[in-house]
């Protein structure tokens, strides 16, 4: 459904997912909103705890954007396969929202120095770098290996389709059936079937996703892979 919103951020030269690099958002702003409200705890200034509660509605905002680009990112590189780091970016991403809710509600009636609220802060803290650890579990679980230019083409290929589930070559779903070393390498025709109707979970690629050419330049790049 995004494919074409994807492929337009390739065409400026972004391959990238999205929500790495919109997540600094909500996390720079809960730090934010940390330091403000232990601020106002230790020199007893109300301001900076209203300031506090003003950057939690920012951090809430845009917690709501990083997740929802978090979905289409999922669902694109991953095929919205429930990956175990997902999982756990799906559990704590929930909690930080309710988190952000609770501290901006609670931010309005009780003091600065109420224990409930300062608990709300620091828990959200930790959850936005729990958060980020999954995050980099899956993204420097690496994407391509780099090979010569005449493999560009294949290496497009496999970005926007393979590197989720197979990054570096390897298999994040099932180790064992990695794309390097595999049997299925040996002939394009015994490729080009797999990709089109493969053992589940893996995601079948019919011709109007990868073309018959698209698919024999990815071989080309496939078979060139090495650790
Ligand atoms: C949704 C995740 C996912 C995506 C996307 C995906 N694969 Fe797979 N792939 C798998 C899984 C899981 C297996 C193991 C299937 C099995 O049980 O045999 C697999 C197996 C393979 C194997 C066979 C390994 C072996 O020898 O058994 C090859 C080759 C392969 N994939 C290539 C590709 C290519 C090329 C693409 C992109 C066009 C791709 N895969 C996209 C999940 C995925």
């Amino acid at each position: 459904m995004f494919d074409s919103f994807y492929r337009a951020l390739y065409a400026l030269g972004y391959t990238h997912p999205v929500h790495p690099a919109l997540v600094s958002m909500p996390i720079g702003l809960v730090v934010g909103a940390l330091v403000l409200a232990l601020a106002a705890v230790v020199f007893k200034k109300s301001e900076l705890a209203v300031s506090a509660r003003h950057v939690m509605v920012v951090a809430l905002v845009f917690a709501f954007i990083a997740a929802a680009a978090g979905v289409v990112d999922w669902m694109h590189f991953f095929h919205g396969v429930w990956l175990f780091p997902i999982k756990v970016k799906v559990g704590l991403a929930s909690f930080l929202l309710v988190l952000l809710v609770l501290g901006v509600i609670f931010g309005g009636k009780v003091e600065p120095t109420s224990p409930v609220l300062v608990s709300i802060y620091v828990l959200s803290f930790f959850t936005v770098v729990g958060l980020g650890f999954f995050g980099a579990n899956l993204v420097f679980g690496g994407r391509t290996p780099p090979l010569p230019k005449q493999y560009q083409a294949g290496e497009m290929v496999y970005r926007m389709n393979c590197s989720g589930c197979h990054p570096y070559g390897g298999n994040v779903i099932a180790p064992r059936k990695a794309v390097l070393g595999s049997d299925k390498l040996d002939h394009f025709k015994t490729f080009l079937d797999w990709i089109r109707s493969p053992r589940p979970p893996m995601a079948a690629f019919p011709k109007a996703v990868i073309s018959d050419a698209d698919a024999q330049e990815l071989y080309q790049y496939a078979k060139n892979l090495h650790d």
